[in-house]
């Protein structure tokens, strides 16, 4: 059973942070495109794959929450676990519930003014929640 939810959560956050990464790498990609190409296309583009983050996101939690109750309670006091356990979650919430309002107020809007402040807002969150999500990979990667 453990494996089935440890392979639950890498599979999840192969699947969050993937998606997440691409949107990074797409909203760089377009930043220097005219304004008209880039609000045809990027705020649905964005709101779709923020949607695919949230299965991933999940998949994670699935995974993660009942492996929490099932490692050794001297393993539970590392570090790198409570780490992970505890700014993951936060993270992963507020990449749920940011994102994710953030996206939907560039999509369905003429109001480029609009556009243009949701996805900088987006950007600076994704930035946010990349950086501290590496600075857990790292932690777990050498059970600091
Ligand atoms: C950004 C979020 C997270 C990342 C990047 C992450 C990453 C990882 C990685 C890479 C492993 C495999 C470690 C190994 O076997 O060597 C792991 C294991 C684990 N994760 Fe996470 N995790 C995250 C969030 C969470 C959350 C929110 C929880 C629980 C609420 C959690 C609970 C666990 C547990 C219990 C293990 C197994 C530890 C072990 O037995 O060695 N993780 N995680």
């Amino acid at each position: 059973m453990y494996h089935l939810f440890w392979f639950l959560h890498i599979f999840g956050i192969v699947l969050w942070f993937g998606s997440l990464v691409t949107v990074g790498f797409l909203l760089m990609t377009m930043r220097r495109k005219p304004e008209s190409e880039k609000f045809h296309i990027l705020p649905s583009v964005v709101r779709g794959v923020t949607r695919l983050s949230h299965i991933g996101a999940a998949f994670l939690l699935i995974g993660g929450i009942p492996m929490l109750f099932m490692i050794r309670h001297t393993k539970m006091a590392e570090f790198w676990v409570q780490y992970m356990a505890g700014l993951g979650i936060i993270i992963v919430l507020l990449s749920m519930f940011m994102l994710s309002a953030v996206s939907k107020d560039m999509v369905g809007t003429a109001d480029g003014a609009m556009v243009r402040r949701s996805l900088r807002l987006y950007g600076r969150w994704l930035s946010f929640i990349l950086l501290l999500t590496l600075s857990i990979l790292v932690v777990v990667a050498f059970k600091i």
